[in-house]
């Protein structure tokens, strides 16, 4: 099954239990609110997890909602992380409770991939000294036949300090060669597929747990990971979705696989970033979008920079653009790359310079990290890569 016949299939399969499909919203969350960016399909649901405005299309939602997470920009270009991906979901706004969210997980999961229970583990809350264990789930995965495993940390799910949170129970699929070994707690190549956070508290802030007036139900599974499962690929960068970046990338630039998939995964995100109407500044959202591509640009030019993001084939803009539902003009976009790439052509050029009256292993004082911005416009980001650039480049002729 493509993206595409995936996406369908969970969605019909909560549209036959009474579940409205609910369209997905932009990165962008409206309004002031506290994140930069939509993390989790519950964001735009916000509103109505906490006795506000009953939701116009009822208790039971579905959906495909496009996010983006910073926190894992350290993995991207291992098998399965991404900094923008989409997340198929399912809600019950105080309508059924965790057990029957977790029976309809596991009768879709082995619908879509076949009776795979021998591939599948599940944790679940393990307890602490404010709310017990989850043992409502853990009877449920028992009488599934899923083994599972209690675990505390990993299985609770927050939007950050404050806010809507709960215990979670997650799903895991082994990607190993060979048998399953040991469980989710012990072995990576146990991989999260889906999480239900059963959530039924609120932070106000002061570490104090309220119960919501309502328990919710918030689902949430990575389609790309999903695919990886269903298309038999041992990375999300083999699926479909990734498919055409993947064959152009390769002509075109020719770094090695762990950049391309850098490279694939942050100018994806960024094209999807811009159809949401952001553009690349010093701060904010703005900043996200120029720090990922500038990581790009970093890569691409470390062997030969005279590659250019011009060179991108608009056909990819295109691709990324349906993928995501989203309507930006392609050669917009491609020219809000190239004006960021000149800029940072620039930048690096000066930045090299300044740096070069401080001679080789000089590091800066934060004192002189300031100055470095004030007066010269290089970010402290900036001035790190370009020393970690300037390293590598000694070690290299060191070890000529
Ligand atoms: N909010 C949960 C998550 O992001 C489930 O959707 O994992």
């Amino acid at each position: 099954m493509n993206a595409e016949e995936t996406t369908r299939t969970f969605l019909g399969f909560f549209e036959e239990r009474g579940h409205q499909v609910i369209e997905g919203s932009s990165l962008v969350p409206p309004g002031d609110g506290p994140v930069l960016f939509t993390a989790a399909g519950m964001h735009p649901l916000t509103p109505y997890l906490d006795g506000g405005p009953p939701h116009p299309q009822g208790r039971r939602l579905t959906g495909l909602q496009r996010c983006l997470r910073t926190t894992d920009l350290d993995e991207v270009g291992d098998e399965r992380h991404l900094t923008v991906f989409q997340m198929l979901g399912s809600w019950s706004l105080g309508d059924y409770d965790g057990p029957q969210s977790l029976r309809w997980g596991f009768e879709l999961i082995t619908k879509i991939l076949g009776n795979e229970r021998v591939r599948l583990h599940a944790t679940v809350f393990g307890g602490d000294d404010q709310v017990g264990p989850d043992l409502a789930s853990q009877r449920t995965w028992d009488e599934l036949g899923v083994p599972v495993e209690f675990l505390t940390d990993d299985n609770w799910w927050s939007n950050g300090p404050t806010g809507p949170c709960g215990p979670d129970s997650e799903l895991f699929v082994w990607t190993g060669d060979g048998p399953p070994q040991g469980s989710p707690g012990t072995d990576e190549r146990w991989m999260e597929l889906w999480n239900h956070v059963t959530m039924r508290f609120r932070r106000p802030g002061d570490g104090r747990l309220e119960p919501l007036s309502q328990p919710n139900v918030d689902t949430g599974m990575g389609l790309e990971r999903l695919l990886m499962v269903t298309q038999g690929v041992p990375s999300v960068f083999q699926t479909d979705v990734f498919q055409p970046w993947m064959s152009v990338l390769p002509g075109l630039w020719g770094p090695g696989q762990k950049e391309l998939r850098l490279i694939a995964d942050h100018l994806r995100a960024s094209i999807v970033i811009i159809g949401d109407g952001v553009r690349p500044s010093n701060t904010g959202r703005g900043y996200v979008l120029r720090r990922l591509l500038r990581r790009v640009l970093t890569v691409l030019w470390r062997t030969d920079n005279s590659k250019s993001l011009g060179d991108l084939p608009v056909t990819l803009i295109e691709h990324t653009l349906a993928r995501f539902g989203q309507h930006t003009d392609p050669e917009l976009i491609r020219e809000i790359l190239k004006d960021e790439e000149r800029r940072f052509a620039v930048l690096m050029t000066r930045g090299r310079k300044v740096l070069g009256r401080f001679g080789p292993g000089w590091q800066p004082t934060p004192e002189e990290l300031s100055y470095l911005h004030q007066t010269h416009g290089l970010p402290p980001d900036l001035v790190t890569d370009l020393l970690t650039e300037e390293g590598e480049t000694s070690e290299s002729v060191v070890g000529q």
